[in-house]
């Protein structure tokens, strides 16, 4: 059984391949497929890209390609619901794509031909990974180091399981995270790729498993926060996350 680790970051990609001893590179369609192995597990990691398309055209390739049965996405993504705050960890349940409207021919979100908005998540791997997303969190002082921890404001992370959305925008004011929230209650946190591999993986009838950290709360001050946080902590809650996971 072939697992596909999709990271969207490649700082987080790159803390995937130190664990794998034996990774092989492949190139299909301008994107490097590595093929190996991690803790003895067949695995091919690949960058998803940015946005629904490029992550649709990667879990396709993965799964057509290279033989992926389950599909694991890490990430990070900026958090949306009350109380999901910068460096918490947060399991999809349900993804949904924030930017899908073709009303008045079909309600607003659902995916015209599917009869759904929301597609699940699988629960044994959501498990699994939720364990060690809590498994990480109460280690963050030793994951992050007191520096990262002390930059970010993050004393002991949260970890929450629910509804993550996508689309093709990154949040970066408080009006627009304020209107989403207000569209989509239980929304946790948004980002621009999980619901379209969730969408592939429907389609392909395959498990798959989404783990974002929060990096920014999609407001004004997204941008800033978003890219220090990929720079000094994704890496290390994804090291952190593989090695339990
Ligand atoms: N990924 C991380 N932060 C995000 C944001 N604010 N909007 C969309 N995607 C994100």
């Amino acid at each position: 059984m072939t697992l596909a680790i999709i990271a969207a970051m490649h700082e987080e990609l790159s803390a995937v391949l130190d664990l794998m001893p034996d990774e092989r590179r492949e190139r299909v369609a301008g994107r490097e497929f590595w093929v190996g192995h991690l803790g003895g597990q067949a695995v091919v990691a690949v960058l998803s890209g940015i946005g629904k398309v490029a992550a649709a055209t990667t879990a396709t390739l993965a799964i057509q390609r290279f033989g992926a049965q389950a599909l694991l996405f890490t990430g990070v993504a900026g958090g949306l619901g009350k109380g999901v705050r910068v460096g918490d960890l947060v399991v999809a349940t349900e993804l949904l794509q924030h930017d899908m409207d073709a009303s008045p021919i079909f309600p607003r979100h659902e995916l015209p031909l599917y009869g759904l908005s929301r597609l699940r998540t699988d629960a044994a791997m959501s498990r699994r990974l939720l364990q060690a997303a809590r498994s990480v969190a109460a280690d963050a002082a030793r994951v992050l180091g007191s520096d990262a921890r002390a930059a970010f404001g993050i004393a002991t992370p949260a970890v929450h399981d629910g509804l993550i959305i996508s689309g093709d925008r990154f949040v970066s004011t408080s009006a627009e995270s304020a209107a989403l929230r207000r569209e989509l209650p239980d929304a946790l946190a948004v980002e621009m790729e999980g619901a379209a591999v969730a969408q592939v993986c429907h389609d392909h009838g395959l498990p798959l498993a989404v783990l974002r950290t929060i990096s920014d709360r999609a407001d004004d001050q997204a941008h800033v926060d978003f890219s220090a946080f990929v720079q000094h902590v994704a890496r290390s809650y994804t090291v952190a996350l593989v090695e339990r996971y």
